[in-house]
This record gives C-alpha cells, structure tokens and sequence, in this order.
C-alpha cells in the first residue's frame, strides 16, 4: 500500500514535469498548475486516498508528497520564467525598427505653374493691402457686360465671344465682374485682387484656350491718379518677371477711362501683358458710388499669359495635358 501510494506520486511529478517542460505558452502553463497542484487537481486526488494507510506510514508519504509539489512548484516557477523571457524577446524582436533599411520611393507632388503664378500674384498684391476677392463664374450680363459700361450695342461686346446658357445666364468672359460685385457690398476705400477661371468661344490653338484664368486688380479712394495705376503695376511687374522695362500705351477698354495696355521687354521683345485703366465713372454710378468723391484704378491679366513669358512656353495647351514629362518641371 505505501510503496503503491509512493510510486504513484513519483509517477506523478515525472509526468507532471515532462508536460511542464514540454508547454510553450503561459495559458497552458497555468492549466497544468491547476491539473497538478489545484485544489481538486491530481495531487490531492493522491493526498486523499492517505487517509486509509496506517498511522505510522502517513509522516513519510507525507514527506514525500511536500517533496513532489515543492518539485512541481518550481518547475512551474522556472518554466513560467522563461515563456516569459520569450514572450518579451518576441514582442521586441516584431518591434524593432531597422533604421538602415532603405524608404520607400514617393513621387512629390508639385503646384501646377497656373497655380503658381496665381499665388505669387496674389502674394505681391496682398504685400500692398490688397485683399482676396472672388466671384461666380456662371454670371448674367448685367455682372459681365451692362454695369461694366458695356450696353447690348456696345462693340465691346463683338470682341468677346460668349458662351450663352440657354436660361439667359453666361459664363463669365473675364473677372471683371467680380468689380461690380464687390463694390454693390462694400464701401471705398477698396483694395482687390480677384483671381478666376473665365471662358470664352475662341478656337482653341497655341495661344488660346476657351477656359482660362485671368487676375483682376481694383482700387477704389478718394484722389487716386493715373500714377498710382502706374506705379502699382510696375510694382507688381518687377516683383513677378525682374527689373524689365516696361511701356504704358493708349488703348480702349468701356469700363476704364482712360485705358492703357501694358506691354514688357522680354527677350529684346514688346509683350502685350495686360490691361489697366481709371475706373469709368458709369461703372462707379451703376454700384451707388458718387464719382465726384470717389476714383479707383482697374487692371486685368491672363495667367496663362504670364505663365507662357516666365517659362517660355510653346503652346498654352500644355498646362493642361496633364503630361506628367511636361509638369514635372515645375
Ligand atoms: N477685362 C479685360 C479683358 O478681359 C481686361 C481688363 C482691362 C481688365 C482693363 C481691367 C481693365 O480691369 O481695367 O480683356
């Protein structure tokens, strides 16, 4: 009886230890403690059957099964050491962040050169006080033609070809527009530069596109002079394309009086860059605005215009091909 009960608990902890060297997580480590060494696990199963052995025998099973489960106790104290260990080697080795490996290659975006020439204008403008306006593109006549002092019968009307909506409403042939409606919600003093998208029903070719962008300049105060026109824009000139010279010439626009175009040598060459003029006091009536206290000065230009100057450009098509070659040089 005793030597059966002592073998049994021999038997045991050479099990109980084979499986416990054998686990290889710490859920399993802890379902074998409490199959060993729980309260209703092998080991008091065992313990329990000492009650039928005689008296003097039971101090040495007794001794023997301490001995067992101190063995027990530390195999699974060692064992549970090292899953632990690995546990946390694992977790840095999927963890470590190898700074010698080589990145991975993204292609950086760029700003589109139409965009471009827009910020830097708009840069230069808001540099003097002027503020950013804007307005819609779909606009009635009365935005884009009539309160810009352009009558049905005007001939001004000749020169831009429009794209009509079938609701009467167009798209709008230039920024101007945008003059009118900010002067009918605000009061002078008034300093804008109105950046846009306008359209119109030309045959498209190298130079020119029916959707395009134009950059609109309006000055509205009180004893404004065709000198502070110039000086604005030779400001504006300098800052954009360098110290070039530039020239002043007598042309006709309905909602500026007098107008001028402006022309600058580049590469030994008169360009045409943009138009300016006082603002024609029809055009200060139409919004409410008294044209014996107040004058203002006005000014339009393309951005593709500029675009094809400053990066001596071919064919205007090109800024919107999307050809990656093409807008990769920017
Ligand atoms: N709106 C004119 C155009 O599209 C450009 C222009 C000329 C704007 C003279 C102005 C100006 O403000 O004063 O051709």
């Amino acid at each position: 009886m005793t030597s059966n009960l002592e073998a049994q608990l021999l038997a045991l902890k050479e099990e109980a230890e084979k499986a416990i060297a054998a686990v290889d997580t710490l859920e399993r480590l802890e379902e074998l403690r409490v199959k060993y060494l729980g309260k209703k696990g092998d080991l008091s199963v065992l313990l329990g059957s000492m009650g039928k052995l005689p008296q003097q025998e039971r101090p040495k099973i007794g001794a023997i099964a301490n001995t067992v489960k101190e063995a027990l106790q530390k195999s699974l104290e060692r064992q549970r050491t090292a899953l632990e260990a690995a546990k946390i080697q694992a977790q840095l080795e999927a963890e470590t962040l190898d700074v010698t490996m080589p990145g991975i290659y993204r292609p950086q975006g760029k700003i589109h050169p139409i965009n471009s020439i827009i910020d830097r204008a708009v840069d230069i403008f808001v540099g003097m006080g002027y503020t950013v306006a804007s307005g819609p593109e779909m606009e009635t006549d009365y935005y884009n033609f009539e309160a810009l002092n352009t009558p049905p019968d005007h001939p001004a009307r000749d020169m831009q070809d429009t794209f009509y909506l079938p609701d009467g409403n167009l798209l709008r042939t230039h920024t101007s527009s945008v003059q009118i409606r900010y002067m009918e919600v605000e009061e002078p003093p008034i300093r804008i530069v109105a950046p846009g998208r306008v359209y119109r029903r030309d045959n498209v070719d190298a130079t020119h596109a029916a959707v395009f962008h134009q950059i609109e300049l309006l000055a509205i105060d009180e004893g404004l002079t065709f000198t502070d026109l110039k000086g604005t824009i030779k400001a504006f000139l300098q800052q954009m394309f360098g110290d070039l010279p530039i020239r002043f010439r007598a042309s006709y626009f309905p909602f500026t009086e007098p107008s001028a175009e402006v022309d600058l040598q580049w590469n030994g060459r008169w360009l045409e860059v943009m138009g300016c003029g006082m603002v024609d006091p029809n055009v200060l009536k139409a919004v409410g605005y008294d044209p014996e206290v107040y004058i203002g000065f006005a000014a339009g230009f393309g951005v593709e215009r500029f675009a094809m100057v400053l990066h001596q450009l071919d064919d205007i098509r090109r800024m919107y091909a999307s050809d990656l070659r093409f807008l990769q040089q920017f």
